[in-house]
């Protein structure tokens, strides 16, 4: 437009390398049925007593939220074994994870994740002057301990353990945790992102309580964007030791978690809430075996995964995986030349992988 006048601002050098978030692509609306399989989403509406929850809150909208959360904040505490101060909420995990950045990480320093992992992180640490350091997954598609306590400097602030992992699915076990803990100087922070905790075999489940109470350099990340289906609402969580904690109430926004999400995430944390959510949870966990297994049968040799999707590790093929699912009704999300990812979503779009896996290995 030739009215615009000149910008002549300066932004920061660092955001000329970032690379730019990509959301999971909607489902396009032409007239084909298609489903969203993109974003790990739940595909089950919010649970009728958080729906209520949510609507009734609306009655004091022209308020602000209780900057405190106060009684979301002591909820979470009874459930983690913590004062309600080591809580800290915001506008979903990522936002957490970027107060985590803030909090700890000046020019230069260094934070170090698994790659390829949950996109925000290099965003994240890029975009508030840290360096990212990624630290390639292993060919299973697992974390690679060893090279990620080998890649900690004298600039280290922060790692990020993502388990299980976004996009390719393995987790980390209690030990494997443990003793990369015991490699890394405590002054460095550890955060465990468990955004897909519930969907993992609760037998074999990290053991976070406990880690967390071995280990004053562990935070725990959280989010209700999953199982609990409040995507939308924006909400999620750390649990910190007090110094860490304060620390992020120092550097989140201000009425980070908005009226709503609070309404709706305190009830979901109710017996009878949590009762439907882990029945849901078992859902998806055996639609996940069931997918996982017809997927064998096939002949793909996919990673192990305890999240609420799969992973296709197709290289260069990636992206047209994707289209040839996309024109058949089943929005995936391709991570450029790596892999491609599905949610374990609504069974009939589940049915739908299966049909498209099959049909690409049979052209
Ligand atoms: C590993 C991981 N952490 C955090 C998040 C962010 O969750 P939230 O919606 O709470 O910001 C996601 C979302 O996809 C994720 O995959």
């Amino acid at each position: 437009m030739s009215d615009q006048p000149a910008e002549n601002i300066r932004l920061r050098p660092a955001l000329e390398n970032l690379p730019a978030y990509v959301a999971g692509k909607p489902a396009a609306d032409d007239g084909v049925v298609r489903y969203k399989a993109s974003s790990n989403e739940s595909p089950f509406p919010p649970v009728e007593a958080v729906r209520d929850a949510v609507v009734a809150s609306l009655e004091g909208a022209n308020r602000y939220p209780d900057a405190a959360a106060q009684e979301l904040r002591t909820a979470l505490g009874t459930e983690h074994g913590v004062n309600p101060s080591q809580v800290s909420l915001s506008t979903g995990s990522v936002a957490v994870s970027g107060d985590l950045v803030r909090a700890l990480v000046g020019d230069g320093d260094e934070v170090v994740f698994a790659w390829r992992s949950f996109e925000a992180y290099p965003i994240l640490v890029g975009s508030h002057g840290g360096v990212p350091v990624p630290v390639a997954l292993t060919a299973s598609g697992e974390h690679d301990l060893e090279a990620m306590a080998a890649a900690v400097t004298d600039r280290t602030r922060l790692i990020l353990l993502c388990t299980p992992n976004n996009p390719t699915g393995p987790s980390l076990s209690t030990e494997q945790v443990e003793g990369f803990l015991a490699r890394v100087p405590d002054h460095v922070v550890v955060a465990i992102d468990e955004a897909y905790r519930e969907f993992h075999d609760p037998a074999t489940v990290l053991g976070t309580a406990g880690l967390f109470r071995r280990h004053g350099n562990v935070v725990l990340l959280r989010t209700f964007s999953k199982l609990q289906g409040l995507a939308g609402l924006r909400i999620g969580y750390a649990v910190a030791h007090p110094r860490l904690a304060r620390a992020l109430g120092q550097v989140t926004v201000p009425f980070g978690a908005s009226l709503p999400a609070q309404a709706g995430a305190l009830v979901s944390l109710r017996p009878e809430v949590q009762d439907e959510l882990d029945h849901r949870a078992g859902w998806i966990r055996d639609e996940r075996s069931r997918v996982m297994r017809a997927l064998a049968t096939q002949g793909w040799e996919l990673p192990a995964s305890q999240g609420n999707f799969v992973y296709f590790p197709l290289g260069e093929r990636s992206a047209e995986f994707a289209e040839f699912s996309d024109a058949r009704g089943l929005v995936l999300r391709a991570y450029g030349t790596d892999g491609v990812r599905a949610t374990i979503a609504e069974q009939e779009a589940n049915d739908r992988l299966i049909e498209i896996a099959g049909a690409w290995r049979e052209r």
